[in-house]
């Protein structure tokens, strides 16, 4: 089982993504987490290079390439084997950030950032995909108020794009309704946590 965790910036998704990966542990199944850009040594080398804050002039297209560059490498060395042992994999962003920032929120298109991903990844989509649904207004505020994380090239963003992100992501679980689910992840984080876990299980003991 294959699950992705998508959304906004400050949707809270990596922290449940921790949470929800402790949990299941705790309950002994055969969980791995990783994230995306990044996820093994290469990949994170490809993710050094995209969110530098000083690549100012990193092309749009470039950009993309090099996300799914990341993204391949990810797959060969890490994704595909725990998928092969068995192991469900819980990953922190993937091809659905790819197609909701550099496919709409940039505006290359979500057509062609799906054909260089399916050569990228030979067409391996998510089982499931949890969508952390937050208007960016507050998760950008979430971001200002937690000092530990640090500020990314994207981050910087205008609120705009953000909103751009957000609208796209929305679309995309129109699009693939069968491996979406949205969670409002304005709710306490708790309550969002519990949710997330729930849905997962209940999945997983289909
Ligand atoms: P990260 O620090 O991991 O942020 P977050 O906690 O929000 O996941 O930075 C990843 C950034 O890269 C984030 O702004 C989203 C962006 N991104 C893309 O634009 N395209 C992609 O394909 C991926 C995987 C991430």
């Amino acid at each position: 089982m294959f699950i992705t965790f998508e959304g906004p910036e400050g949707s809270g998704k990596s922290s449940v993504l921790n949470y929800v990966y402790e949990k299941l542990k705790e309950k002994n199944y055969k969980v791995i987490k990783t994230r995306e850009p990044g996820g093994t040594p290469i990949s994170e080398q490809i993710r050094n290079i995209i969110l530098d804050k000083s690549n100012t002039a990193l092309d749009p297209k470039a950009e993309a390439l090099l996300y799914a560059a990341s993204r391949r490498q990810h797959l060969v060395e890490k994704i595909w084997p725990s998928l092969k042992d068995g192991y469900i994999v819980l990953c922190d962003r993937y091809l659905d950030s790819s197609l909701a920032y550099q496919g709409g929120a940039r505006g290359l298109g979500i057509d062609e950032i799906l054909n260089i991903n399916n050569f990228a990844t030979d067409k391996t989509f998510p089982d499931l995909t949890i969508l952390f649904d937050i208007d960016p207004k507050l998760g950008l505020k979430r971001i200002a108020q937690n000092s530990k994380r640090e500020v990314n090239r994207l981050d910087l963003e205008k609120l705009e794009f953000h909103n751009k992100v957000r609208e796209s992501f929305l679309k995309l679980a129109e699009i693939y309704k069968d491996r979406y689910h949205i969670i409002d992840a304005s709710k306490p984080f708790d309550t969002v946590c519990k949710e997330t876990l729930t849905y997962i299980e209940n999945i997983l003991n289909k």
